[in-house]
C-alpha cells in the first residue's frame, strides 16, 4: 500500500489538526496509509514516525496545537541532517510528504524536493498571513479574531481610565494581524512593519482625538514595526527569546508618555493570538487544505503548494510561495488611516 508522510513544522496555530484528519481522511480514500511524523522535520532527524488513522483524529478538528507536535528549525539544514532525512524517508517506505507550515518548513521542503529528490507538497501556514502565493493562511483568522477580541476588552478600560491603550500583537515581517484587528477592533493609530512611522505622527493624532473630547485611544502594534530614528532591541535592552522580535510595543508606550503627557498601558497579547480553538473560516480552510493536498500527491505535482486564491483551490510552486514576503495590502492601510485622529 503507498504510503503519505505528514508533518507539522514551526510555529503552531489552530487549524493543523484539520488539515492532519482532512489528509487521513482523503488519503485512505485514495488508498493510501498515512504516516504522522513527529514535531516537524525533526522527526525524520529522528525517525519518529506513527501511523496516523482514523481512531486518532477523531474529535480534533476543534482543538488547537497539532498532535504531531512541532519544532523550530530554521534553514539551511546541516548537510549530514539532510542525508539522515532521505534515508529515514526512505527506510519509512513513504511515497510523498505533505510539509505543513510557514517559510522556514516550507524551505527545508524545497531543498529536499530539489536536491534529495523527496517527492513534497506543501500546506500554507503563517499565523503573519505573510506566505506569498496565497490569500490566505490558516491560523491566521483566528489570530485575528483573538486580537480582536482582546482590543474590545481593552477599548473598555482605556475609557473608564481616559488612558492610551498600546497592543502589540504577532507579525514579525507583515502587519496583516495589526491591520485586520486593529481595524476590527476600531483602533486609532496602527504601526505596521511595512510603513515605518514618527512618534509625533501618532502623537498627534492621539492629541487630536483629545481635542475632540476622546480622552482615550487604542493603538495596535506589530511586534516587527517601527518607529523613525528609535531602535526597541537598543533601547529596552531587548533579550530575544526564539522568534520573538519584542518590545517595540512598551517602546511606543513610554514616547506616548513622554510626548503627550497622557497616561499611558500596554498589553503584549504573544502566544495567546497561537492558542485555543480554529475559528470555522480556520477549520474550513485547514479541512481544504489537507483534502487538496492529498490531490496533488495523487497527481504528483510535487515542489509546490496549495493556494487559496479568489476562494477556489489552486497550487503554487514552493518556491514562489517563500521568495518574499506577501506584504499588506495598501488600499486595506489607507483605509484605516481614515480613523486615525
Ligand atoms: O511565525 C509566527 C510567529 O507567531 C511570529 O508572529 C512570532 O514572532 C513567532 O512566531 C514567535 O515564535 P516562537 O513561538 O518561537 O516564540
Amino acid at each position: 500500500m503507498q504510503k503519505i508522510g505528514i508533518l507539522t513544522g514551526g510555529a503552531d496555530c489552530p487549524g493543523l489538526n484539520s488539515v492532519i484528519r482532512a489528509v487521513v481522511h482523503k488519503a485512505m480514500q485514495e488508498g493510501y496509509v498515512v504516516t504522522g511524523i513527529k514535531n516537524g522535520w525533526m522527526g525524520l532527524i529522528e525517525n519518529d514516525l506513527r501511523i496516523v488513522d482514523l481512531r486518532l483524529t477523531s474529535g480534533i478538528l476543534d482543538r488547537g496545537g497539532t498532535i504531531l507536535g512541532t519544532s523550530r528549525l530554521i534553514p539551511p539544514l546541516q548537510e549530514g541532517q539532510m542525508q539522515v532525512i532521505h534515508e529515514n524517508f526512505r527506510r519509512g517506505g513513504m511515497d510523498a510528504i505533505i510539509a505543513v507550515g510557514g517559510e522556514d518548513t516550507l524551505k527545508i521542503g524545497l531543498e529536499l524536493f530539489r536536491h534529495y529528490d523527496i517527492p513534497v507538497v506543501g500546506v500554507p501556514k503563517s499565523i503573519d498571513n505573510a506566505l506569498s502565493g496565497t490569500d490566505y493562511a490558516f491560523g491566521f483568522d483566528t489570530a485575528v479574531n483573538v486580537a480582536t477580541e482582546c482590543i474590545d476588552r481593552l477599548h473598555t478600560t482605556a475609557e473608564s481610565h481616559h488612558r492610551i491603550m498600546v497592543i502589540e500583537v504577532m507579525g514579525r515581517y507583515t502587519g496583516w494581524i495589526a491591520l485586520e484587528a486593529g481595524i476590527a477592533g476600531g483602533a486609532h493609530f496602527i504601526c505596521v512593519p511595512e510603513f515605518p512611522v514618527h512618534i509625533e505622527n501618532i502623537c498627534d493624532s492621539l492629541k487630536a482625538r483629545h481635542k475632540r473630547g476622546k480622552t482615550f485611544s487604542i493603538v495596535v502594534v506589530s511586534e516587527g514595526a517601527r518607529v523613525l530614528g528609535h531602535d526597541a532591541r537598543m533601547e529596552l535592552d531587548d533579550r530575544r527569546h526564539g522568534h520573538r522580535v519584542g518590545r517595540i510595543g512598551e517602546l511606543i508606550a513610554n514616547l506616548i508618555e513622554e510626548n503627550t503627557g497622557y497616561e499611558t498601558r500596554v498589553s503584549v497579547l504573544g502566544h495567546i493570538q497561537r492558542g485555543g480553538s480554529p475559528t470555522a473560516f480556520d477549520r474550513i480552510t485547514g479541512t481544504r487544505f489537507g483534502f487538496k493536498a492529498v490531490e496533488m500527491v495523487v497527481a504528483k505535482k510535487f515542489g509546490e503548494m496549495v493556494s487559496l486564491r479568489d476562494n477556489k483551490m489552486r497550487s503554487v510552486k514552493i518556491e514562489e510561495a517563500v521568495r518574499q514576503h506577501k506584504t499588506i495590502d495598501e488600499d486595506l492601510y489607507r483605509l484605516a488611516q481614515t480613523f486615525s485622529g
